[in-house]
């Protein structure tokens, strides 16, 4: 494994508790940094915590929920001194349906996780990097926001808002120090299959020029180098790792 250097920075990673979050906490503190497991499975996220050891901690937290985001980087703060680094990783896939199947409170549900949940995130976040002239943000979006999947335009939708999102906030804070990227993952075989029909799974990878579906350990290590200071003039963009399959 390549040495990334994390020492001393502090990281959020939401929805750490497993897949894509829990490999990118366990990237982090390999390469030196604290990380703080939001999840709202609490008892998963400390067990992974507990896994990853004590430079872990787990708390929990529905990223949806603006005061129960303020009160979690509080104590994030209390334990840390500082948020040098927030991953926006908690997401659902939603049903596979057609658009005029979907329901509009299932439409509703996946925009407020996956795209409401990293601008809660973010607006409580950003004022603490902001007064310590510091900060890296990653936002975990989806090949699906660039090139939208059938029978998951609830998910499509919210993944190219968050990338707009990446967009406008990465230019807002330029100047401060503070970079802000996506990532636009292909398939990984991770829980979340779980809420996707065998067709749209089939589907996902009969796209993917590389043939596989891409490992939770690729897309931790391009989110740790995203996180570090080594990043240092990349802000506003968003970084494929498609395993082919993106065209621009
Ligand atoms: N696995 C894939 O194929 C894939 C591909 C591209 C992008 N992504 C994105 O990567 C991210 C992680 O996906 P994954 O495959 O690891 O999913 P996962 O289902 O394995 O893990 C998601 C975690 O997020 C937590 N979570 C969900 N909603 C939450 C909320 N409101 N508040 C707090 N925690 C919440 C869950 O408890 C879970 O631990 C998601 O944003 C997903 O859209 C996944």
């Amino acid at each position: 494994m390549n040495k990334i250097d994390l020492n001393g920075r502090s990281a959020v990673v939401t929805g750490g508790a497993q897949g894509f979050g829990r490999a990118i906490a366990e990237r982090f503190v390999s390469s030196g940094a604290r990380v703080a497991i939001w999840d709202y499975d609490l008892p998963l996220a400390e067990k992974t915590a507990k896994a990853i050891g004590d430079a872990a901690i787990a708390l929990k937290v529905d990223v949806t929920d603006t005061a129960a985001v303020e009160r979690t980087r509080d104590e994030t703060l209390k334990a840390f001194g500082k948020i040098d680094i927030l991953v926006n990783n908690a997401g659902i896939a939603g049903i596979n349906k057609t658009l005029w199947e979907t329901d509009l409170e299932e439409w509703r549900k996946v925009l407020r996780i996956n795209l409401d949940g990293p601008f809660i995130c973010c607006k409580a976040i950003v004022p603490a990097m902001l007064s310590q002239g510091y900060g890296r943000i990653v936002n975990i979006a989806s090949i699906a926001g660039k090139e939208g999947n059938p029978n998951a335009a609830h998910y499509s939708a919210s993944k190219a808002g968050l990338i707009a999102l990446t967009k406008s906030l990465g230019k807002e804070l330029a100047q401060a120090n503070i970079l802000v990227n996506a990532v636009t993952p292909a398939a990984a075989k991770t829980a979340i299959f779980d809420q996707m029909t065998q067709t749209h799974i089939d589907f996902m990878l009969s796209k993917i020029p590389k043939g596989r579906f891409v490992l939770v350990e690729e897309l931790a290590a391009m989110v740790a180098w995203l996180a570090s200071e080594d990043c240092a003039f990349s802000t506003g963009a968003v970084f494929d790792i498609s395993g082919g399959r993106a065209t621009y």
